[in-house]
């Protein structure tokens, strides 16, 4: 076996199979030669059926001026990316790189075999722990740079500190924070992330949210131009209520401030001319992915699908005026209490409440004009935005009204008293 053959010869039908498919069809994948030595660095088994069958007409490529290393790390990365591996065998050339360059980041070792950084940095760890590599205290990353790598080491782990530390954002934390426990490093990036998602003390109050019955087929007049900071809607889906998307960016473009967004959650049946009709007056940015694996699917007989996600059609009036990065998929919760008692449409109210957070601050004004039962404006309140929300039905106006006097109430509340285990999470 050469060395750069990295797996065992293929079993006689595996062998058979191939040799039938070169004789069929010839030798699709070039085989990779040493251009100095004429070592075979990849395609073991191709170029011997067709030396053994006397076929010379099949490509090779030739490589020169690699290093041993680089010739061997050049066979890892062709048979990750070309063969059917088994999960151990792609194990097995990650541990041989690491191995090979155990000062190289995991992000570099990654990125060099098309793996991903998490898969090399559980195969550091378990090499570091048998001390088959060692422990290096400074990585080179992506860009050639010495990196400090400041160990992370925990004597005798529990399983959740084990569970931890799979994680690679834990362990970046200990790193860089010099600790030794993973579930401190946890609690720290969990509190910053609680921190940085709400912290206001707005009051809100029931004039900061109005909901009146209105066809936006008018227009809405009642709302002010150049009023809204966002425009968040989950608009009727069915082909009938195809024209109002039009309407919707008509309104969008009026009454959205400068470089706002709009965001409209909306079904895949339509969408070629749901995305044309919003494009008609505000500017497309992107589409969320809004998954609903914890829902249920129905099967979409015409189009033979069983959708476990819908868009979210992200748009802008104008051009982009936001800093911050938006992450664009959004799970959401299993459904909540009252998602489609009160709405044969109702949405999870966490679930757009992720939607606020990620395109709105507190004290913004929040206008959704297909409002249902509410669940924006509930997302909103519970979140301190102010909100404007509208429907054709009279009888759904009311229950939204309802739902958001019930949340703006609870907001008198005294707040609930952390209990030592809420406590011991976010400290
Ligand atoms: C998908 S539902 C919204 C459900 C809402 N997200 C919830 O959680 O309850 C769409 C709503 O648009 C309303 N609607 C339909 N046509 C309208 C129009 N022309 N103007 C305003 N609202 C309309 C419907 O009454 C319906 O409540």
């Amino acid at each position: 076996m050469s060395k750069y053959q990295l797996f065992e010869a293929l079993t006689p039908e595996e062998y058979e199979a191939l040799k039938a498919s070169i004789i069929a069809v010839g030798v699709r994948v070039p085989v990779v030669l040493c251009g100095d030595t004429g070592e075979v660095i990849d395609g073991h088994h191709r170029k011997a059926i067709c030396d053994t069958e006397g076929i010379t007409d099949y490509p090779v490529e030739k490589v020169y001026g690699l290093s041993e290393y680089e010739k061997r790390h050049m066979a890892r990365s062709l048979n990750i990316a070309r063969r059917q591996l088994t999960q151990e065998q792609r194990r097995v050339l990650i541990r041989e790189q690491l191995k090979d360059t155990p000062e190289l980041s995991d992000r570099a070792i990654a990125a060099s075999l098309g793996v991903s950084d998490k898969t090399v940095g559980v195969q550091r760890r378990e090499l570091e722990r048998r001390a088959e590599i060692p422990h290096i205290e400074k990585t080179i990353d992506t860009l050639g740079r010495e990196q400090p790598r400041k160990p992370v080491g925990v004597i005798n782990p529990t399983e959740r500190q084990e569970r931890l530390l799979n994680n690679p954002a834990v362990v970046e934390r200990m790193a860089a924070d010099g600790l030794t426990s993973p579930v401190y490093a946890m609690r720290r990036i969990n509190k910053e992330l609680i921190a940085a998602r709400e912290v206001t003390d707005l009051e809100l109050s029931e004039a900061d949210c109005q909901i009146f019955c209105a066809d936006i087929h008018n227009g809405l007049p009642e709302v002010a131009d150049n009023s809204i900071n966002a425009l968040i809607t989950d608009a009727p889906y069915e082909a009938d209520y195809i024209e109002l998307y039009s309407d919707l960016g008509r309104i969008a473009a009026r009454v959205l401030r400068e470089g706002s967004p709009l965001i409209v959650m909306t079904g895949q049946s339509h969408l070629p001319e749901v995305i044309q009709r919003l494009g008609e007056h505000m500017t497309y940015n992107w589409t969320l992915s809004y998954q609903t694996p914890a829902g249920g699917s129905i099967q979409i007989h015409n189009r033979m699908t069983m959708p476990f996600w819908k868009p979210v059609l992200w748009y802008i009036k104008g051009k982009l005026d936001s800093k911050k990065y938006v992450y664009d998929v959004i799970t959401a919760p299993p459904p909540d209490g009252d998602c489609d008692t009160l709405h044969p449409h109702g949405q999870s109210v966490q679930g757009f409440e992720e939607i606020l957070r990620r395109f709105t601050n507190p004290g913004d004004i929040i206008l959704d004009c297909f409002a249902g039962s509410g669940t924006t404006g509930v997302a909103a309140v519970n979140l301190k935005r102010k909100f404007i929300g509208c429907d054709i039905s009279a009888d759904y106006v009311k229950i939204a009204r309802a739902r958001v006097a019930a949340a703006l109430d609870a907001q008198k509340e005294e707040p609930p008293a952390i209990t030592p285990e809420a406590q011991e999470a976010i400290i």
